[in-house]
């Protein structure tokens, strides 16, 4: 139950921020409403806590935990990129964009394997 709103709340935030990268490129006054700007926020942190609601629910802090940590970092980083990818312009946002796609990506795999470094 809790893994499935996790997963909505993941769905929704991605498809989210790439339509407001689409807005920012195409249609840049539409961010000024203030619901755009407080949205994402609600729903990043909704996120947030499902996860942690996880850990507690899964026990996970119990065995090898570093995959969490890597998780929120990531977290934190697509975050980063996704404000670069909207403030910035020219090929900069598209950079942006890329690399926080890139980073959800890796978030995913992690999940999936449990492993920070599942790629080594
Ligand atoms: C953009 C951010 C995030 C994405 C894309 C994401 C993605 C996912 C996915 C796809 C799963 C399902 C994995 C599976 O079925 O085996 C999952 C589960 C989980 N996530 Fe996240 N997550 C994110 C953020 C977080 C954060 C910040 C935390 C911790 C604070 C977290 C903790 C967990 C936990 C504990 C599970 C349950 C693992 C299991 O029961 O197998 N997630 N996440």
């Amino acid at each position: 139950m809790l893994k499935h709103t996790h997963l909505l709340f993941v769905a929704i935030v991605v498809l989210l921020f790439i339509a407001r990268v689409l807005i920012a490129q195409f249609k840049p006054e539409l961010l000024a409403a203030k619901w755009m700007k407080i949205t994402p926020h609600v729903l990043a942190t909704l996120l947030l806590l499902t996860g942690v609601g996880l850990v507690f629910e899964g026990n996970w802090l119990a065995g090898d935990y570093g995959w969490i940590i890597a998780k929120i970092i990531a977290m934190f980083a697509f975050i980063g990129l996704g404000i670069v990818a909207i403030r910035a312009q020219g090929d900069n946002r598209w950079y942006a964009f890329a690399g926080a796609l890139i980073v959800v990506v890796y978030i995913v795999k992690v999940a999936f394997t449990k492993q920070a470094f599942f790629f080594l």
